[in-house]
């Protein structure tokens, strides 16, 4: 069974929705008008809506054939678009300056609609499904909010599903891993603490400068001397900021950057190091310095076991054997469908949608999600929700 008949149907609809979706990007934590059209169909298609959480967000509940169970899934998509100008001129362009949905989370919201109408329809299965709509994937951490504000003790999952469109592969493969799929990223701003004066009389003073060249300078041994050579880890330091003058010693210097992990043990190794160096250094030079070190998204892990066998299962059943792959490295990029994975079992794919050739990749202004890939996607969710809930023989 790949593709779901009475999904592809409705294809002409989704396609309708997602366009829709495009046309009328929202971002974080303002995708009012999106969550309207979402809870919309919802109650359309006779699920139960909950518009309490996350400000924007939307879940809804779906009981399968015979009521609650007390087994249970959730399956999550996102519903923001991105700060940038569209380049595309289709008929289906963004209409709101500034604002894009470059990433295709207008596809990811679309095909989870699109499930939910399968599934209220056929409700051939037994127990409850969650339909995830989260705001704010984008940087602002919707599915956090999601996490704090009560998601899995207000609607119990067993294990929790999420899905990205990815462009690198072509339409009809899905990667499913085990394990890190994409990265943790934080940021941190280093304020390092000199004595400024004049340049001819150093030593009337204590250079900020030299002390931050030795702080970036220690910073590169933290990967390639104290992590694993098999473990990744990124500490890049992408911007400096000193003085004023030629002549001026200046009194500080700002550095900022970012740490990206593939596990919650480098992602902490990383932190600790950097502290440790920034704690450190400057007392040899007689000074001091201060770090604000902002954890963003972690990394994003897929679990083992039942969630991981149950999507590679799915995967071959709608895209087939041949097309499901094992064997791709993860992204450096991040996901906060993290926070989700923090709390329940469960695992993340990556849906090829192609495009890459023509630079449709992700976050690029001519990017468009690609609506052919929506039967698939859809079939995927619809049959995983009848492969993890079966009903009795
Ligand atoms: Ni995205």
């Amino acid at each position: 069974m790949p593709i779901i008949n009475r999904i592809a149907e409705f294809h002409a609809d989704m396609t309708e929705w997602r366009r829709h979706i495009h046309e009328n990007p929202e971002t974080a934590f303002e995708e009012f008008k999106t969550s309207e059209f979402v809870a919309g169909k919802l109650k359309e298609f006779g699920i139960e809506v909950h518009r309490d959480i996350a400000g924007t967000g939307v879940v809804g509940v779906l009981h399968g054939e015979g009521g609650p169970t007390g087994r249970a899934i959730g399956l999550r998509a996102d519903m923001d678009a991105l700060n940038m100008e569209e380049a595309n001129s289709f008929a289906h362009a963004s209409k709101v300056p500034g604002k894009m949905h470059g990433c295709g989370h207008d596809g990811h919201t679309t095909m989870l609609l699109g499930a939910a109408r399968y599934l209220a329809e056929t409700r051939n299965f037994a127990g409850t499904v969650n339909f995830i709509f989260q705001p704010a994937e984008e940087g602002a951490g919707g599915g956090r909010r999601m996490v704090e504000e009560g998601l899995f003790t207000r609607f119990p999952c067993d294990m929790v599903f999420g899905m990205h469109n990815w462009p690198d592969l072509p339409p009809g493969q899905i990667v499913v891993k085990e394990g890190p799929i994409m990265a943790g990223a934080d940021q941190f701003e280093i304020k390092v603490a000199g004595k400024g004066g004049h340049a001819a009389l150093p030593h009337h003073t204590i250079d900020p400068i030299v002390i931050a060249a030795h702080i970036i300078t220690a910073t590169q041994t933290v990967v390639s001397r104290n992590i694993s050579p098999i473990e990744s880890g990124v500490i890049s330091i992408t911007q400096v900021h000193a003085g004023s003058a030629y002549n001026v010693i200046p009194e500080e210097v700002i550095l900022r950057g970012t740490v990206r992990a593939l596990s919650h043990e480098v992602r902490e190794l990383l932190e600790k190091r950097l502290r440790h160096i920034v704690e450190t250094v400057p007392v040899t030079f007689g000074s001091t310095a201060t770090i604000n070190y902002r954890r963003g998204y972690p990394p994003t892990v897929n679990h083992g076991g039942a969630p991981h066998e149950l999507a590679t299962q799915v995967a071959r059943k709608v895209a087939g054997e041949d097309n499901v792959l094992n064997n791709v490295g993860p992204s450096m990029g991040a996901e906060d469908f993290a926070f989700m994975l923090q709390e329940r079992p469960g695992s993340y794919v990556w849906v090829g949608q192609g495009g890459s050739e023509l630079g449709c990749l992700l976050h690029n202004p001519r990017y468009d999600f690609n609506d052919d890939i929506m039967p698939l996607g859809t079939s995927y969710w619809a049959t995983l929700v009848e492969t993890a809930l079966p009903k009795a023989a």
